[in-house]
């Protein structure tokens, strides 16, 4: 089943840091690695390395083409790839040497993008077809209804999360992947402390009876609401040296074993193997396990 991904293209600057910048401080890393990152290539290349059949739709800079090599290496279908004048989209990262980072996006042509631009990327795209979208490109609500029209299924990770993503219209989304800070806020939730996962299923359902609810747990693991349904799986522990790109990884190989018909315990298991390899290493994409590499992973 093909999926379309409605995803951010960035360059990754990671710098490795002893602890992340103060305000007002001046401090020097230890190192240095561009990469290709960007939430919604991230997802691209897991659910292309999971054996996914992916289309992603994004732009970069034309003058920036062997960023998007790693995307296409890893399988993904290039139809709806796109060079515009804008920079690309990048990210300025620190991680420190507790594998805690800290991003600052530009989002450049991650924002090129308008509604007729997003009509056409769809032409082909037929119903029960899916779509994934993070929330680091433009026209974000406009895609979601145009998907939605045509019948696709939809599944969407709200991050990076701000104010507008309450007032988008949710309720057409089959999937929804989120953090456990980021479902309070879009239930207008206290944080502190935070809900308990037995706490938020009564609510999710009220909410949103009809969609799958993926919420991640960061060293935690990963739980899954659906129709007043709990399922947790604990993370595998592992020592994290950079998490950056952890949230893709889990996303895209979450997706494609569901699709696949795996059980959610299967897919959540299966996500939260690939993720816990992704952490063992530096960067964003170039740290998502391949299908093979997570199938020999032992915990
Ligand atoms: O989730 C990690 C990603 O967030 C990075 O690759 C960076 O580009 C930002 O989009």
């Amino acid at each position: 089943m093909p999926i379309y991904n409605y995803g951010s293209i960035n360059i990754d600057h990671v710098y490795r840091v002893p602890h992340l910048v103060l305000p007002g401080e001046t401090l020097s890393s230890h190192h240095y690695r561009q990469v290709l990152g960007g939430k919604g290539a991230n997802q691209s290349i897991a659910l292309a390395r999971a054996g996914s059949e992916v289309f992603h739709i994004g732009r970069y800079n034309v003058a920036d083409q062997a960023l998007v090599q790693p995307l296409i290496e890893a399988g993904v279908a290039a139809e709806h790839l796109e060079t515009v004048n804008e920079p690309s989209g990048h990210a300025i990262i620190q991680v420190d040497d507790q594998a805690e980072n800290s991003i600052i996006l530009y989002a450049g042509a991650n924002h090129s993008f308008t509604v007729t631009d997003l009509a056409n990327s769809l032409q082909a795209a037929k119903a029960g077809d899916w779509l994934l979208l993070q929330n680091e490109c433009s026209c974000t609500q406009a895609m979601i209804e145009l998907a939605a029209a045509r019948g696709l299924k939809i599944a969407f990770n709200p991050a990076p999360m701000n104010a507008a993503v309450k007032d988008l219209p949710l309720d057409k989304l089959s999937f929804l992947f989120v953090t456990q800070v980021e479902v309070c806020q879009l239930l207008n939730l206290p944080t502190e402390p935070l809900p308990t996962l037995e706490d938020l299923v009564a609510l999710l359902q009220a909410r949103w009876p009809d969609t799958l609810v993926v919420i991640t747990l960061g060293s935690k693991g990963a739980a899954s609401v659906y129709q007043g349904q709990l399922e947790f799986v604990p993370a595998v522990p592992v020592q994290a040296v950079d998490t950056t790109g952890a949230g893709g990884t889990f996303t895209g190989y979450f997706l494609h074993a569901w699709m696949q018909g795996q059980s959610l315990r299967a897919a959540l298991e299966r996500a939260g193997k690939a993720s816990a390899l992704c952490v063992q290493r530096v960067g964003a994409s170039s740290s998502i396990p391949t299908a093979a590499e997570v199938d020999a992973f032992k915990q």
